[in-house]
């Protein structure tokens, strides 16, 4: 007598129910932080000495391996454990921006974000005045390069204490802005463009206190104005802020 090809009913039962327990055991995992972590230090898009003499190499060791892998470290820490919706880097920023108990998550995960998407607004041979059509939204967005070179300069003078200027796209406009501390255009539901770092961490060992030579210095000399062209694309695509 042949057996017929099925589980028995109760042992059919018994595998439904160690896969919806395994799947619970996934579930779980990822809702306690047990997946993989949400920000990964992204390595430099240059040898560190590459951005000299405008920016030591000494500097993008310290800023890159000792300051933003810290804050990589502490966000991913941090985050452990925090249910949100979505899973990228960017939905955990914006569920944290304005909470009080989260205000240590949000400033790492910024951080993190926020250096990430610096280092790679730099390159060597970089700066001066971009070409096609990013100049061409810069000049309608100020008038003229000069004018926006002064409004970001300005920007960057007259911000007070740690923070970052920015080059953001705000609906059809470009507009320069400045945050405080970790603080991020994406939590503004604004998609950033160019970020330069005014934190004293970024510039202090080859400027001391001149922060408006370090930020002219990195307009004139770094900016990677392909990478800022990208980002409008980019928008373009999404259709805001990432
Ligand atoms: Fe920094």
């Amino acid at each position: 007598m042949t057996r017929p090809n099925r589980l028995h009913p109760p042992l059919k039962t018994r595998f439904a129910l160690l896969v919806a327990c395994a799947a619970a055991a996934v579930l779980l995992a990822h809702c306690e932080g047990g997946g993989a972590p949400v920000f990964v230090q992204e390595p430099l898009p240059y040898p560190q000495d590459a951005l000299a003499p405008y920016i030591s190499a000494e500097t993008m060791r310290l800023h890159h391996g000792i300051h933003y892998a810290g804050y990589v470290e502490k966000a991913n820490r941090l985050a452990k454990g925090v249910r949100i919706a979505g899973s990228a880097p960017e939905d955990l920023i914006r569920a944290a921006a304005g909470e009080p108990g989260r205000r240590a998550l949000f400033n790492n995960a910024s951080q993190a974000w926020n250096h990430a998407f610096f280092f790679k607004c730099l390159k060597p041979k970089g700066g001066g005045a971009p070409e096609g059509p990013l100049a061409e939204r810069i000049n309608a967005s100020f008038g003229s390069f000069a004018r926006f070179k002064n409004a970001f300069l300005s920007a960057a003078e007259d911000h007070f204490g740690s923070g970052w200027v920015w080059l953001v796209q705000d609906g059809e406009k470009l507009v320069v802005m400045a945050t405080a501390d970790a603080d991020t255009p994406i939590a503004h539901g604004l998609a950033p463009l160019l970020a330069v770092d005014i934190w004293e961490h970024a510039y202090y060992l080859d400027y001391q206190n001149r922060r408006a030579d370090y930020v002219r210095s990195v307009l004139d000399n770094l900016v990677n104005w392909d990478f800022v062209a990208g980002q409008i694309q980019e928008t373009q695509k999404s259709g805001g802020a990432p």
